[in-house]
């Protein structure tokens, strides 16, 4: 027994010098992210977009190889806790990044600032993730709910528009979606008469549409994305409602979409901080690096994983890839310029991108940019005191 016990002490001694090179030279990277359900294409961009962006550096990071531990969260909230301590405890990784669903992404912000742990978030959008949970070393690479929605608020009321029927998922995305296109929608004189909304992932919108109709409101706001975009705008053009009563919405609705949406989302008018034929020398390389590898055209959510590895590496390189070193880790990327597809963005106080909000139009099947919405728009950070 004694002789078995010295052998297992003796192996660990010379296996302990080993192990820790290994945890020296590779960064293990924790990709949260949906790979089933109505969001399972936003997820699979986002890591396409973060995979692009390290493979152009030779797939490693302030010299550290990058390696992957993923999860499926399936955009399920009741899952959320149990998954990212996967990755933490399971796989043991050095940094999270995700996700897609705010209720999801609420959940791994939490973990993230109780453990430390480095947290990117390459799309969710509630206020808090970057307002009252803010954290040192927690960032955004994508958009508070409220940037895009208080740009079309003001787009909608300049275009003469006075009542507005809005319609969501009920849920932290959707619920700040519309309060954000409200304040700047009735700060202009307009006035949302009614607010509809149903359960995520839930497509049954007809009961809702009929309502839509019977309100007969100037105009729609909407926030849907994935697969429950698709459905509403096809739905939307169905029941007759695109020649009566325009619909406006945050970019999500048409982003990743076009193509299963075809004509029922011609014309469509919406705000992102994205858009097809930017045209920039950035852009297009991007988008032929992106099509190259992946065979299909990037969209917002390619954008942000993207950007999301490079805000990563920009801390990794200011660090020497030590992420001991938290404090300069976090001053790094908070005094970056990111050199996003998208335009060039900063961050906020609070970690969010402070960026430019395009309208786009749906044109030929892109969401072709016609304009800037709000310059440089930074959301307030409410309840973040970093
Ligand atoms: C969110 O849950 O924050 C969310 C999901 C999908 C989007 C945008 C935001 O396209």
């Amino acid at each position: 027994m004694e002789k078995i016990r010295i052998a297992l002490v003796a192996a660990a001694v010379l296996c302990a010098p080993f192990a820790t090179a290994q945890t020296a030279t590779k960064i293990k990277v924790g990709l949260m992210l949906p790979a089933s359900g109505a969001y399972a294409s936003l997820g699979t961009a986002i890591e396409n977009g973060f995979k692009l962006y390290v493979a152009e550096q030779g797939g490693k990071l302030a010299g550290r190889e990058v390696e992957y531990a993923r999860v499926d969260d399936e955009s399920d909230p009741a899952k959320a806790i149990d998954n990212v301590n996967k990755l933490l405890k399971r796989d043991n990784v050095d940094v999270l990044v995700g996700t897609v669903h705010s209720g999801v992404a609420l959940a791994m912000a939490k973990v993230a600032k109780e453990t430390g742990t480095p947290l990117i978030v390459p799309n969710a959008g509630a206020a808090a993730i970057t307002g009252s949970m803010c954290a040192l070393t927690t960032f955004r690479s994508s958009f508070t709910m409220w940037q895009p929605a208080y740009a079309m608020g003001e787009v909608v009321a300049a275009k003469g528009h006075k009542n507005v029927v809005t319609i969501t998922y009920k849920y932290a995305a959707g619920d700040e979606s519309v309060s954000g296109f409200k304040e700047a929608f009735e700060k202009a004189g307009g006035k949302v008469v009614k607010e509809l909304n149903l359960p995520f992932p839930n497509v049954e919108f007809q009961a809702l549409l009929t309502e839509i109709a019977a309100t007969k409101p100037d105009a729609v706001y909407a926030f849907f994305a994935g697969a429950g975009a698709v459905k509403f705008v096809k739905d939307y053009a169905a029941a007759g409602l695109k020649k009566s009563i325009p619909l406006y919405a945050s970019g999500f609705l048409t982003d990743g979409t076009l193509e299963a949406q075809g004509a029922d989302a011609e014309g469509l008018l919406t705000t992102l901080h994205y858009g097809d034929g930017l045209g920039t020398a950035r852009d297009n390389a991007f988008r032929q690096a992106y099509t190259r590898v992946y065979k299909g055209e990037p969209d917002v959510y390619a954008v942000q994983g993207y950007d999301a590895a490079q805000m990563l590496a920009i801390g990794l390189n200011a660090v020497q890839g030590d992420l001991t070193k938290r404090q300069e880790f976090a001053a790094a990327i908070e005094r970056a310029k990111i050199d996003s597809p998208r335009g060039a963005f900063t961050l906020s106080r609070s970690h969010n991108p402070v960026q430019d909000i395009y309208l786009r139009q749906v044109v030929g099947g892109q969401n072709k940019v016609i304009g800037v919405a709000s310059k440089a728009l930074a959301d307030p950070g409410h309840g973040c005191s970093l």
